[in-house]
C-alpha cells in the first residue's frame, strides 16, 4: 500500500540496464517504485535484493507493446491508490542494419516498442496527473534522437519521433503542471547490444565483430526474407551490399559499449532531472533535455553549432571512416 505523500513512480523495462538501476536507485530513495517488465521471472535478483533492504519496490507485468497488457499493468497500479509522480518510459531496443535490407514488419516492431509502446502509458498516465495537477514523464530517448547514425535508420526514427512528440505534448500539459524530461544517454554499457535485432544477411559481420570486441554477447538475428531457396535449402541470403558502412559502423559501436558509462550513471541523471523539473516548472518551465555520457554532450553541441554538412561529416569521422 502506498503511504500518504509518498511519490509514485512506474518505469518501463526494468528487468536488466537503465530500467532496473532506475527502479532500484528510486526504491531506495523512498519512492514507491512500480518496477514493470514484460517477463516477471526476470525479476528474482532485485526482488531479492527489494526485500532484504526493505525498500518500496513492486513487480508488475507490463508488455508496452500490447494494449491489454498495459491496461491492465495500470489497472493494478491503481488498485492501490490513484498517484502517479513518475512515469519513465525505458523500454526499447535497436533494430540496425542498413534500410534496404530491412523488413516493413521488423521496422514497425521497432516502431511498436520505442514509440507506441510509450504512447500506451502516457495516455494511461495524464488523466491521474491532470487530476493531481503534477508529474514527471521521463522518455529515455538517446543521442540517436537527434542526430542519425549510419545502419540506424530505423531505431533513430523511433527515437526522433519520441523526440517530437515530447517536444509537443510539453505544450499540451504544462496547464495542469505535468514536466515532460528527454534523457539522451550516449553508448551506455547495458544488455542492449546483445538485445539488437540484425537482418541475416548482416549477421556474419556482426558477429566477427563482437568475438573480437565482447565474446559472450550474440544479438537476436531476424530473417528479413525467408533462408529458403526453390534449388537449395541451405540457400543463405548473399551478404548485404551494404557491408562496407555496415562494418565500419560496428567496428567503431561494439567496442565502444565495453568502455561506456554504467547504466547507474543514467538512473542518477534521471533522479536529478526529475528533482531539478520540479523546481523549475514553479518559474513555468516543463520541458527538459538531458544527455548522459562524454559522447552525447560532445555530438549535442555538435548539433547546435555545426551545418547540416560539418555535422553530416563530423558523423562520419566519427562512425565509418
Ligand atoms: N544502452 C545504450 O547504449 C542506450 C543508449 C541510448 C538509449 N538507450 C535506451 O535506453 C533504454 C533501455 O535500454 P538499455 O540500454 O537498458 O538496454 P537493455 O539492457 O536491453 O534493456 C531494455 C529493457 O527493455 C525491455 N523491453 C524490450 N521490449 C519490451 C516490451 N515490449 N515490453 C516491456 N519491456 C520491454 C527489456 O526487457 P526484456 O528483458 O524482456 O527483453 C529490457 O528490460 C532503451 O529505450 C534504449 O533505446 C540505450
Amino acid at each position: 500500500m502506498v503511504v500518504k505523500e509518498q511519490k509514485v513512480a512506474v518505469v518501463t523495462g526494468c528487468s536488466t540496464g537503465i530500467g532496473l538501476e532506475t527502479c532500484m536507485l528510486f526504491a531506495r530513495s523512498g519512492i514507491h517504485t512500480y518496477a514493470t517488465m514484460r517477463d516477471l521471472s526476470k525479476a528474482g535478483l532485485i526482488k531479492k535484493i527489494a526485500e532484504k533492504e526493505k525498500i518500496p519496490l513492486k513487480f508488475i507485468e507490463m508488455n508496452v507493446n500490447k494494449d491489454d497488457s498495459v491496461e491492465k499493468a495500470f489497472e493494478n497500479i491503481f488498485d492501490e491508490g490513484m498517484r502517479i509522480d513518475i512515469l519513465v518510459n525505458n523500454a526499447g531496443f535497436g533494430l540496425f542494419g542498413a534500410l534496404e535490407d530491412l523488413l516493413i514488419t521488423d521496422i514497425k516492431k521497432q516502431f511498436e516498442t520505442n514509440l507506441f509502446g510509450a504512447i500506451r502509458t502516457i495516455q494511461q498516465v495524464l488523466p491521474v496527473m491532470r487530476n493531481q495537477r503534477s508529474g514527471n514523464i521521463v522518455n529515455i530517448s538517446s543521442v540517436a534522437g537527434y542526430i542519425g547514425f549510419p545502419t540506424s535508420s530505423a531505431y533513430v526514427s523511433t527515437k526522433f519521433a519520441l523526440e517530437g512528440l515530447s517536444e509537443s505534448l510539453a505544450y499540451e500539459i504544462e496547464q495542469f503542471g505535468i514536466n515532460i524530461i528527454l534523457i539522451e544517454p550516449g553508448v551506455i554499457n547495458t544488455n542492449f547490444v546483445k538485445n539488437i535485432m540484425i537482418p541475416d544477411n548482416t549477421q556474419p559481420i556482426s558477429s566477427s565483430i563482437l568475438a573480437s570486441s565482447s565474446p559472450s554477447t550474440s544479438p537476436t538475428v531476424i530473417s528479413t526474407i525467408s533462408n529458403t531457396h526453390p534449388d537449395n535449402p541451405k540457400y543463405q541470403r548473399e551478404i548485404t551490399q551494404y557491408a562496407r558502412v555496415v562494418d565500419s559502423f560496428l567496428s567503431h559501436y561494439y567496442p565502444a559499449m565495453r568502455n561506456a558509462p554504467d547504466p547507474k550513471e543514467v538512473a542518477r541523471v534521471i533522479m536529478k532531472s526529475i528533482q531539478r523539473s520540479v523546481v523549475s516548472n514553479k518559474e513555468g518551465v516543463n520541458f527538459f533535455r538531458y544527455p548522459v555520457g562524454e559522447d552525447a554532450k560532445l555530438y549535442a553541441e555538435a548539433k547546435k553549432k555545426m551545418s547540416d554538412y560539418e555535422l553530416h561529416s563530423f558523423v562520419a569521422k566519427r562512425t565509418i571512416t
